[in-house]
């Protein structure tokens, strides 16, 4: 065990989506790389997945990995082999899931900024009683949104908006990621999504399978910058 002094606490931050599949671990992996570019020192959590490949590892956790250079059993801890519901997974595994839990999973770093990608959308119940969400209002994490443009995302970017809202976390804006390049109106929607969110647009990432260009990812990193420094938390 390293004896290294961690004396302090990264500034962490929270991305969700309006669904699974939003495109979450995409944009973190862009945002990560755009922090990146720009001279910052990033880590990135993915406390809980469900889902692993032929290595018996979670695919977006490595994906999170391959950008921070950290080993991917540390940026996901917790780790679910079924692509199902963390919540029934653990159930079925007598390995129950809390705040608590969760808790212990807070790794210490030395890093300056930490993403932590959540899982599914925003409401991922934990058991019964708590949602991840519980975790992020209490330590007031800003928030990032990833919408998954296509059909339905008004409907589902908007509900989750009015949750965060409701729930009183900081939300440091959205980013408009595009999963359907053909979506009919596909200008319109995004305009739409700006008047009714009423939220910083941190980018709008284009559909590019290969992932993002450099400079869409360090525009990213400037928004985010620009809207961190915006609560006061510049970085
Ligand atoms: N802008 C994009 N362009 C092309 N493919 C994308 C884009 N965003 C996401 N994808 C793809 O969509 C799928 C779901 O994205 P992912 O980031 O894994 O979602 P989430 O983390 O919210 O579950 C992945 O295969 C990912 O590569
Ligand atoms: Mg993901």
């Amino acid at each position: 065990m390293s004896d290294r002094a961690f004396n302090t606490t990264p500034l962490r931050f929270f991305v969700t989506g309006t669904d699974t599949d939003a495109g979450k671990t995409y944009c973190s992996s862009a945002l990560l790389r755009g922090l990146r570019l720009s001279g910052l020192q990033c880590t990135a959590l993915k406390p809980i997945a469900s889902g692993v490949d032929a290595d018996g590892l979670n695919p977006d956790a490595k994906t999170l990995a391959a950008v921070t250079g950290q080993p991917t059993n540390v940026v996901n801890p917790l780790c679910f082999q079924l692509p199902t519901a963390p919540h029934l997974a653990a159930q079925a595994l007598q390995q129950p899931l809390s705040l608590a839990v969760l808790e212990q999973l807070l790794p210490q770093s030395d890093s300056q900024l930490e993403l932590i990608e959540g899982a599914g959308g925003w409401l991922l119940p934990l058991n019964a009683d708590e949602y991840l969400a519980d975790w992020v209002v209490r330590h007031q994490w800003p928030v990032v949104l990833v919408v998954g443009v296509k059909l339905g995302c008004l409907n589902h970017s908007l509900l989750t908006v009015r949750e965060l809202r409701r729930a009183g976390v900081p939300v440091l804006g959205y980013i408009a990621n595009i999963l359907n390049p053909q979506l009919h109106y596909l200008a319109e929607t995004l305009d739409d999504l700006s008047h009714r969110l009423q939220l910083p647009l941190l980018a709008t990432m284009p559909y590019a399978p290969g992932g993002a260009d450099d400079d869409v990812c360090l525009q990213l990193a400037t928004q985010f910058r620009l809207q961190l420094a915006a609560i006061a938390k510049s970085i």
